[in-house]
Order: structure tokens, then sequence, then C-alpha cells
């Protein structure tokens, strides 16, 4: 008895190495995050990389009216290693009105709502989003456990077309890859 705890704590710092540093990790990456204003909906983005596997973003609306029916309209492209086919994956449509109803965890999309959930600052509880004020996306990103681990590595391009009021206010576009690295760590190191 006395001598199983014994190996049990000899072993367990090299358990909690094992745990921390050691298998490979498959991981959502990002290398570019572009945003541009397309109409007076919101007056202001600042879009930025923290990190390779965070962004975030600070948006204004505009001075005039405040937002309502703010939504996403999304399309990702996936450029899998060593093929030459293209998969295109379209309508993956994010309610901000309803960042709380959504959970399905098991879908690209459940993935996204949970990412936006835990970092979006100052959100209204519902909408619309009030004239002239600033919301934030604060360095957005997906755990490893919650991304599936087994799928083939891959490049993609994200694009998110952002309406407000019926009327597209912003294109955010992000290119990254999905892939297996061994030292995670060194992704999450802040790039300023
Ligand atoms: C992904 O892009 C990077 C740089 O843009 C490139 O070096 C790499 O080979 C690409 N990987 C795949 C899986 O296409
Ligand atoms: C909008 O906000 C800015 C800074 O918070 C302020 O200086 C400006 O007067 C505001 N404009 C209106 C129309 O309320």
């Amino acid at each position: 008895m006395f001598r199983k705890h014994h190996i049990f704590w000899a072993l367990a710092p090299f358990m909690a190495i094992s745990l921390a540093g050691g298998d490979p990790k498959t991981l959502i990456v990002f290398d570019t995050i572009d945003c541009a204003i397309k109409s007076s909906v919101f007056s202001k983005v600042v879009c930025q990389l923290y990190s390779r596997t965070e962004f975030t973003v600070f948006l204004t609306v505009g001075e005039r009216k405040q937002a309502d029916k703010v939504y996403g309209d999304c399309e990702v492209k996936l450029f899998p290693k060593r093929q030459k086919k293209i998969t295109r994956i379209n309508n993956l449509r994010l309610d901000f009105c309803q960042l709380k109803k959504h959970s399905e965890s098991r879908s690209m999309l459940g993935m996204y709502y949970l990412a936006i959930r835990r970092s979006i600052v100052g959100f209204p509880k519902k909408c619309p989003f009030k004239k002239n004020t600033t919301y934030g996306i604060k360095r957005l990103h997906f755990d490893w456990q919650e991304v599936p681990q087994y799928l083939p590595e891959t490049n993609y391009t994200f694009r998110g077309k952002i309406y407000a009021n019926d009327e597209l206010g912003l294109e955010i576009k992000v290119t990254g890859g999905y892939f297996k690295v061994a030292n995670d760590a060194a992704y999450r190191k802040p790039l300023l």
C-alpha cells in the first residue's frame, strides 16, 4: 500500500511534464487577418493577430443609427495538404443577436459560437448594438480540446460578411492552417 503511493508520487512529475509539453496537438492557427468597412453602418474597425492562435477585433457602430439584425454570412475554403481538391463550406451563418442561444458544440458553427462567446467585450444582452459604441472580440481562440484532432492537415481561408440593418457593413478575411504542432506554447506567444 505504502509502496504503491510512493511509486505514484515518484512518477507524478513525469506525468505532468508529458501532459504539458509532450504529444503533438492539432491546432487552428492564424496567419493573417484583414478587415474592411463596407458601409456607414460601422464607422471603424481594428483587426489584429495577438498571437498565432488568437485574434482581436474592435468594431464601432456608426454615429447615425444603432445596429440591429447583426449577423455574419461566412464561407470557409480548405486547401488540404498534398491534394489538389479545394473544399468549400458555405452558408455558415453566425447570429450575433442570438449568441447565447446556440450551443451545438460538435460542429464548425458550434465551435465558432463557443470561441466568440468567451471573447466578447461589452456586447449587449440583446440587440440592438448602440450607435457610436465600440464592441470587441478579444483574443479569440480555439482550445485544442475543442478542435477535432484526427482530420487531415489543411490550410484554409475564412471570409465573413457582417450584415447589420440588412446592409453589408464589414468583411473579415482570415487565413491560416490546421495542423499538428509539438510545442503549442510557441503559437501562443504575443506577436507584438
Ligand atoms: C500552408 O501554407 C503555408 C504557408 O502559407 C505553407 O508553407 C504550407 O505548406 C501550407 N500547408 C498546406 C497543408 O497546404
Ligand atoms: C461619438 O463618440 C465620440 C467618442 O466617444 C464622441 O467624441 C462623439 O461626439 C460622439 N458622436 C456622437 C454623434 O454622439
